[in-house]
């Protein structure tokens, strides 16, 4: 009888299985549970990030304006942490120039010398980022990065010559849950060097009409963007949703703070998805868990920041009070959890 024993290399299979594979094997996952649901990030597809660019022009969606309020009203104190150094300035999440253009803007002003490098996983969006950012600042220099957040990570690990200045806007935060953002976080310490600088955007728990307005737009844009998932299975994996026969739904729990979206069907059906060759049977009014958006407590800001390793510099506000962004420091000689932080310095409200 042969027996045959063969090493594999790790990266080469990880090559072989590619994006789509992937895809399809996390809604294969993800429509078997008892509880189905589907990863947010597949949210951001081409279409999905032109959507979502409409979303954060919506009257109800405040996050965007309350962000665009608080780095104005708080630039120059930003720019003040900018290393003195060669830096760049890696953003996570990119999406457009809106926000880091006002920072971009005081760094210009300054003479600092920095590369930015946004990291984004549309292409179609990255693009139109370089152009706008050729046309408004042709003598800052950029590096594109079409990838996921945990490859700009290891890019991140591999180019420590130059300081590090990371913009996490938006509330991007707020789509992963406790677990996972404690993950994140903690791997992009790992990346850093002692000093680098973090600006991270949470959105604060709030008047629940509110939150219930930002997710049930009049528009109907956030809907599209709920039902691009399924567009998206349709298009990618052969899959046979009709997006008439599910509904949109956004509620929030008090408990956890999150805004809550599902996709829910609207009768009982079977749907085909030709990538996984299977189908899937829904009953009436259940739904499909898509995506978490979790509004923050300042403690549930600080006690992430403790766990991961980071020192918590100023909360900055906008007018309303409605929004955070909060300057990090990464100190390499904290250990992660310890209690013995200085506190933070409180501005805007
Ligand atoms: C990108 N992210 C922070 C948005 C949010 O608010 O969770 C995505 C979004 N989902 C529905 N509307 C906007």
């Amino acid at each position: 009888m042969t027996r045959i024993i063969e090493e594999l290399d790790a990266q080469q299979s990880a090559r072989a299985f590619s994006d789509r594979d992937a895809f399809a094997l996390d809604v294969l996952v993800g429509l078997s549970e008892t509880r189905k649901t589907l990863p947010s990030k597949y949210m951001y597809d081409d279409e999905g990030s032109r959507l979502f660019e409409q979303i954060t022009r919506l009257p109800e969606y405040y996050l965007t304006d309350c962000e665009l309020d608080t780095l104005q009203r708080h630039r120059d104190r930003i720019a003040d942490y900018a290393p003195r150094a060669p830096f760049h300035v890696i953003e996570f999440g990119a999406g457009s120039l809106r926000k880091p253009g006002i920072l971009i803007d005081r760094f210009v002003e300054r003479g600092l010398d920095f590369e930015y490098v946004p990291v984004d996983i549309s292409r179609e969006a990255m693009e139109s980022l370089a152009g706008d950012l050729e046309r408004r600042y042709p003598e800052v220099a950029m590096r594109g990065l079409v990838s996921d957040y945990l490859t700009g990570i290891h890019w991140l690990t591999g180019n420590t010559r130059r300081r590090s200045f990371v913009l996490f806007l938006g509330s991007n935060i707020g789509n992963f849950n406790r677990a996972q953002a404690t993950l994140f976080l903690r791997k992009l310490w790992n990346g850093l060097s002692d000093g680098d600088v973090v600006l991270i955007g949470f959105d604060l728990r709030k008047d629940i009409e509110l939150l219930l307005a930002a997710y049930n737009d009049s528009q109907g844009v956030t809907k599209q963007f709920n039902l691009n998932l399924m567009r998206r299975i349709n298009r990618e994996l052969g899959g046979h949703f009709n997006l008439d026969a599910f509904r949109h739904f956004a509620t929030y729990d008090v408990i956890s703070g999150a805004m809550e979206s599902y996709l829910v069907s609207q009768g009982e059906q079977d749907v085909y998805i030709e990538a996984v060759e299977r189908s899937f049977s829904f009953h009436a009014w259940e739904p499909i868990h898509t995506e978490y958006s979790y509004k923050y407590l300042e403690s549930d800001i600080d006690l992430l920041a403790q766990t991961t390793g980071f020192r918590v510099k100023e909360h900055l506000y906008d007018s309303k009070g409605y929004f955070v962004d909060s300057l990090w420091e990464v100190h390499k000689t904290d250990a992660p959890g310890s209690p013995d932080q200085p506190s933070a310095r409180r501005s805007g409200t």
